[in-house]
């Protein structure tokens, strides 16, 4: 039932920027020239957008105040060392670069690690993360609990990683086979869905046991953190911050995207304790992003990164983001749209197959959706499914089509209210009162890696 209560936003607006809904022929014409691709759609013709979380944000008048104050210096800058003090201060880890966005930092992690034939185990890698480690010969695995797979499934922590199933991962290829391991807070590729602390500490547990380097992808570990505030036990009186330190101390390192919870349009990080790592790190950083103190970033996005990493941390703006997330889980589960449940923090998935039931994995129900969403309302959200993840398997070359197939609806941090999201709501509605006319689509083209921003469709 949709909750009555919708938290005042803990901010004012100071300011805007224009949306328009173009005409439903407009809108038309403008998926057929993309190839019915929504990432190959100009944001102009976007009136909602929610492709993703990611760098689309709205700083807050402290960060465009840190702007100013952003020291262009090559080397050494002031606005380096104050992402250092707020890095240190929030992770705590021995040494850090800035990179230009996450992926960046797990390229620069990947290049330096892993080997031809080697796996990295996660709870769930992302798509970059994923193709990061595919890259360079390696296999990602992912080891989430089985509970992650079922949509309905209430469990508190779904991201959990399944402990048994990573143990006996390690034991049957082989320490050795194992350059770092990795989890995912919170769990994008499966619903924006925490890892308890309890799970993270016995991940760190198993990694320890084998002396396999654990490393923390952190886009999303401040709404992590919040969630483990509000359902793990013996949590609820900590602040977040302190939750954020206990999850990094068990960690060897981490990835961030700084895009997501530090609330900035661009900046990542790469963290480790390892010295000698570190060392490889910053000769990768060079040749592929920048200098060590600035890393792909100019000083000012540094400065407003280290006013992020608090503002995101902050528990009236959490307690809002996850209760507007959980609001349109709510309104749509309403209409009849199953939702993967409990809400995520930074996003509603749809479930695509059980909008549309006639349409095959192969013939990509999420596209389907995604497509639908746009016609109806000039709504952008982005497929989770067999666009994203279907790929061959290495050894038999026979296709591997993920477990579920959703549409992600993600929300951008301090950028729409109430009312944009009721939008959303009823023209999804809209779209199940038609569902079963819908048809399913095919690749025109498609590359090998990170296929769902290129690929291009035409409607069967
Ligand atoms: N890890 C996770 C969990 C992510 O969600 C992302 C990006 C990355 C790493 C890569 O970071 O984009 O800064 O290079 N997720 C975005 C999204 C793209 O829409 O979910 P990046």
């Amino acid at each position: 039932m949709t909750p009555k209560f919708y938290p005042p936003e803990p901010f004012r607006i100071k300011v805007t920027e224009p949306i328009r809904l173009i005409s439903p022929a407009e809108r038309e014409a403008a998926l057929k020239e993309a190839g019915y691709n929504l990432f190959l759609m100009k944001a102009e013709d976007m009136f909602i957008d929610l492709l993703t979380d990611s760098g689309t944000g709205a700083m807050s008048s402290e960060q465009w105040a840190a702007l100013m104050r952003g020291d262009e210096s090559y080397a050494g800058a002031r606005s380096f060392h104050r992402l250092k003090a707020a890095v240190e201060d929030v992770f705590g880890f021995k040494h850090f670069v800035p990179t230009h966005q996450g992926r960046a930092a797990e390229n620069i992690l990947a290049a330096c690690l892993v080997k031809q034939g080697q796996y990295v185990p996660s709870n769930m890698h992302f798509d970059t993360t994923d193709a990061n480690i595919r890259a360079r010969g390696g296999r990602p695995t992912n080891l989430v609990i089985d509970e992650a797979f079922d949509p309905a499934n209430p469990h508190p922590f779904k991201g959990n990683m399944d402990i048994a199933k990573l143990r006996a991962f390690i034991q049957k290829v082989g320490v050795e086979k194992i350059p770092f391991g990795m989890i995912t807070v919170t769990n994008n590729a499966g619903g924006g869905q925490p890892v308890s602390m309890e799970n993270i500490k016995a991940v760190a547990a198993v990694y320890r046991e084998f002396n396999i380097p654990f490393f923390i992808d952190s886009a999303r570990y401040a709404e992590n953190a919040y969630f483990i505030k509000l359902r793990e036990k013996g949590y609820e009186n900590k602040s977040v911050i302190d939750i954020a330190r206990e999850m990094y101390a068990l960690a060897d390192g981490m990835t961030m995207s700084a895009k997501k919870d530090a609330i900035v349009n661009i900046g990542g990080l790469l963290c480790m304790n390892d010295d000698a790592l570190f060392q490889q790190v910053k000769n990768e950083l060079i040749l592929r992003e920048g200098f060590p103190t600035y890393g792909g970033l100019a000083g000012r996005d540094l400065d407003a990164m280290a006013v992020g990493l608090y503002e995101g941390l902050d528990e009236s703006y959490l307690a809002s983001r996850l209760a507007q997330t959980a609001y349109l889980a709510a309104r749509l589960n309403d209409a009849g749209i199953p939702t993967i449940q409990p809400a995520g923090g930074h996003a509603v998935y749809l479930d695509a197959a059980h909008v549309f039931p006639n349409i095959p994995q192969g013939e990509f129900p999420g596209q389907a959706l995604a497509v639908e969403l746009y016609r109806e309302g000039g709504i952008r959200g982005v497929e989770i499914g067999s666009v994203m993840f279907a790929y061959p398997d290495p050894d038999s070359g026979k296709m591997i089509y993920p477990k579920l197939e959703l549409l992600r609806l993600a929300i951008p941090r301090r950028t729409y209210t109430q009312s944009h999201m009721d939008y959303v709501a009823d023209c999804a509605a809209r779209i199940k009162s038609r569902a079963d006319k819908v048809k399913g689509y095919k690749f025109t083209y498609a590359p090998e890696l990170l296929r769902h921003f290129t690929a291009r469709f035409d409607p069967l």
